[in-house]
C-alpha cells in the first residue's frame, strides 16, 4: 500500500491511552510529539477502567508487601526485578497524577502518606490491604479527561484521533533494525501516510477484541503487538489472557461491575439456590485473585446452564453504595436494575493481555528506537495473572520511564539495550505459524470455508473475524485442551488461506476495503501465535488453565516468541 502524504515528528506515540499520555506529557518540552488514536481520542481501555491505580500508599502497607501480592497472583510467573522496580514508583506515579489534577476520591480520615492529598484507598482481590487509590469508580474517565486536557493544552503535542498505524517503518542499521516511524491511515479522509520520527512508543492497547465478551473498546484488536512482531520483537506470554470475572452478563454488554464492589463486600450467589459459592473455592472467597473467581464463576454456570451468576451488594447501606458507585449505580438502573436492592447478572468477559512485546521496564524493545508502554507490552509485571489495579500504575511509570530515557537516546549519550528475559520456556514455532503456510493445510469437516469475492466484500472479512471471536472464545477461553487448541489452529490455517485467496482474487479494493483485509490477516495471525502458545505450555498456572495438564510445572517458564525473519526496510 503507497504511502500518499509525508510527515516528520520527533517522537510518534501509538495510542492515547495513560501510558501514551503519561509518556507525551513527560517528555521535555523542545521535543516535537504526534499520537495517534485509532478513534475518538476517549476510545481506549484506559478511558473505560473502573476500579483504579494500585500502589503502596498507606502508612501500614510497603512496597515490599504489595510486591508480595503482585508475585502471588503472578503465580510464580512475574519478573521479580521488573516488579520491584515498577512497584516501588507507585507512590511518586499517583503524586504525578495528582499534580496533573485528577480528582482522586479523597478520605479525610485516611493514612495516606502523600500528606496533603489524603486519598480514599479501595480493595480488590488479591490485595492483602487497601491499596487502590480510584476516582469514584470512573477511574479512568477521570484520568484520561484530565491528561486528555493537558495534552491539548500543550503547544508540542498534536493530537491525531482517527488516525490508525498499519506497520512501523524500520531501517537496517549496523547495530541492527532502528524504528523510524509508521505508516499511518487517517479514515476521516481514507488516506495513507508516513509518518517519520526519531523514536516511536508504542502504547497500542490490548487484544481484547480477538474474545466474544471483552470489556475492551472494539479497537484493541492486538495490532500493536502484531506490528512490533513484524518489526522483529519478540512477544512474550501471549497464551495469559486475564478474564475479568464480573462482567456484566446482559445481551451483549461489555460494561464491566468493578472488582471494588467485592473488595467493599459483595458477595457472589449461584441464582438457583442462592448459595454463596465463592468460600468452597477458596479461603479468600471473593476476594482471590481474579483467574481463580473467573475459573470458579465459569465453573458455577456450567453447572447451572444460566449463562451467569448473581453478584450481589444490596446487604450494604443504599447512601454507601451510590456513593461509593454511582457509575455503575446509575449505568445498571438504565438496564432496569436497581443495586442497592437488586442482584446483577455476571459472567467472566476477557479484559487484559498479561503477555506482550518484550520491554524493559524503560519500555525498550528489541528493535532500536521502538519503545512499548501499557498492555500492548511484556514486561513481566503481570505474571500469569495480573494483580488488579497494577495496569494502570503500570502505563504511568513505564511511559515516564520512556519519557526520562528517549532523550538521551535521541542525544546518543545511551545504548539501546534488548530487554532480557529469564527462565524461557522453550518454543520453537512450526512452520512459523504467523505465516500462512504454503502448503495447503488439511481441514477438519467443522472448519468453515468462506471464499471471497469482491461482491462479497466487506461481509466475508466482517463474518471472518466475528467467527474468529466465537473460535477464541470457546477453545482459548478459560479452560483449554490440546484438541480445542489444534482444532483452533486448524481453522485459523484455512481462514488465513481464504483470506489471501480473497487478496488474490480481488480488484478494485478501495483503501479501507484493503486495510480491512489487512486486519483480518493480523488478527488471524495474532491468533495463531496465541493459540501457538498456549498449546505449547503443557501445565496450568494462573490465568492459563490446561484440562489435560491440570498441575504447573515445577518451574516457571516464560514463553517467548521470536520472529524468524525481522520484515526490515519495509
Ligand atoms: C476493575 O475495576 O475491576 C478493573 C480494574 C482492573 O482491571 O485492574
Amino acid at each position: 500500500m503507497s504511502a500518499d502524504a509525508m510527515q516528520h515528528t520527533d517522537v510518534l506515540i501509538i495510542g492515547a491511552g495513560l501510558a501514551g499520555l503519561s509518556a507525551a506529557l513527560s517528555l521535555p518540552k523542545h521535543l516535537n510529539i504526534t499520537v495517534l488514536s485509532k478513534s475518538a481520542l476517549e476510545v481506549c481501555s484506559s478511558h473505560y477502567a473502573q476500579g483504579g491505580i494500585a500502589a503502596s500508599l498507606d502508612k501500614n502497607d510497603s512496597v515490599h508487601a504489595h510486591v508480595a501480592d503482585t508475585l502471588i497472583a503472578g503465580a510464580a510467573l512475574c519478573d521479580v526485578d521488573n516488579t520491584q522496580r515498577i512497584l516501588s514508583a507507585g507512590q511518586a506515579a499517583i503524586e504525578w497524577l495528582c499534580a496533573q489534577g485528577v480528582p482522586f476520591t479523597q478520605e479525610p480520615t485516611s493514612t495516606d502518606v502523600t500528606g496533603s492529598n489524603a486519598l480514599h484507598l479501595t480493595k480488590e482481590g488479591g490485595h492483602g490491604c487497601r491499596r487502590v487509590a480510584h476516582a469514584e469508580d470512573a477511574t479512568g474517565r477521570y484520568v484520561m479527561q484530565t491528561l486528555i486536557a493537558k495534552a491539548q493544552a500543550a503547544d508540542n503535542i498534536t493530537l491525531l484521533p482517527y488516525h490508525e498505524a498499519l506497520s512501523l517503518l524500520t531501517t537496517d542499521t549496523p547495530a541492527g533494525t532502528r524504528c523510524c516511524g509508521a505508516h499511518v491511515y487517517a479514515s476521516h479522509n481514507d488516506t495513507v501516510m508516513s509518518i517519520h520520527s526519531a523514536a516511536v512508543i508504542l502504547a497500542s492497547g490490548g487484544l481484547g477484541q480477538m474474545f466474544a465478551r471483552a470489556s475492551a473498546p472494539d479497537v484493541c484488536i492486538g495490532d500493536g503487538v502484531m506490528m512490533a512482531w513484524q518489526a522483529g520483537c519478540r512477544l512474550a506470554n501471549l497464551e495469559f489472557v486475564q478474564f475479568h470475572p464480573t462482567g456484566l452478563a446482559l445481551a451483549d454488554s461489555s460494561f464491566l461491575i468493578s472488582e471494588a464492589l467485592r473488595g467493599e463486600g459483595a458477595h457472589l450467589y449461584c441464582p438457583n439456590t442462592g448459595k454463596r459459592f465463592m468460600p468452597d473455592y477458596d479461603a479468600r472467597a471473593e476476594l482471590a485473585p481474579r483467574d481463580i473467581v473467573a475459573r470458579a464463576i465459569a465453573t458455577e454456570i456450567q453447572n447451572n446452564g444460566l449463562g451467569y451468576v448473581h453478584l450481589n451488594i444490596s446487604h450494604l447501606p443504599a447512601e454507601f453504595i451510590t456513593a461509593h458507585f454511582p457509575q455503575i449505580y446509575q449505568t445498571l438502573l438504565t438496564h432496569g436494575i436497581d443495586i442497592t436492592r437488586d442482584p446483577i447478572p455476571v459472567a467472566p468477559t476477557a479484559h487484559y493481555s498479561c503477555g506482550g512485546v518484550v520491554a524493559d521496564t524503560d519500555g525498550m524493545t528489541d528493535v532500536q528506537g521502538l519503545y512499548a508502554a501499557g498492555e500492548v507490552a511484556y514486561t513481566g509485571l503481570h505474571g500469569a495473572n495480573r494483580l488488579a489495579s497494577n495496569s494502570l500504575l503500570e502505563c504511568v511509570v513505564v511511559g515516564r520511564n520512556i519519557a526520562a530515557h528517549l532523550p538521551q537516546y535521541l542525544a546518543h549519550q545511551t545504548r539501546w539495550q534488548a530487554p532480557s528475559v529469564d527462565n524461557i520456556l522453550p518454543i520453537t514455532l512450526p512452520n512459523n505459524v504467523a505465516k500462512k503456510s504454503k502448503a495447503k493445510q488439511s481441514t477438519n469437516r467443522q472448519n468453515t470455508h468462506t471464499r471471497f469475492t469482491d461482491s462479497q466484500f466487506p461481509e466475508s472479512v466482517a463474518n471472518v473475524a466475528g467467527a474468529l471471536k466465537q473460535l477464541m472464545s470457546r477453545n482459548m477461553g478459560i479452560t483449554r485442551t490440546e484438541a480445542g487448541l489444534s482444532e483452533a489452529l486448524q481453522q485459523v490455517r484455512s481462514w488465513q488461506d481464504d483470506v489471501q485467496q480473497g487478496i488474490n482474487n480481488a480488484s478494485n479494493l478501495s483503501i479501507s476495503e484493503k486495510i480491512a483485509y489487512q486486519r483480518i490477516q493480523r488478527q488471524l495471525s495474532l491468533a495463531a501465535l496465541m493459540l501457538q502458545s498456549a498449546r505449547l505450555r503443557c501445565e496450568s498456572r494462573g490465568g492459563h488453565t490446561r484440562l489435560d495438564f491440570p498441575m504447573s510445572n515445577d518451574t516457571a517458564a516464560v514463553s517467548v516468541i521470536a520472529p524468524i525473519a525481522p520484515n526490515v526496510g519495509s
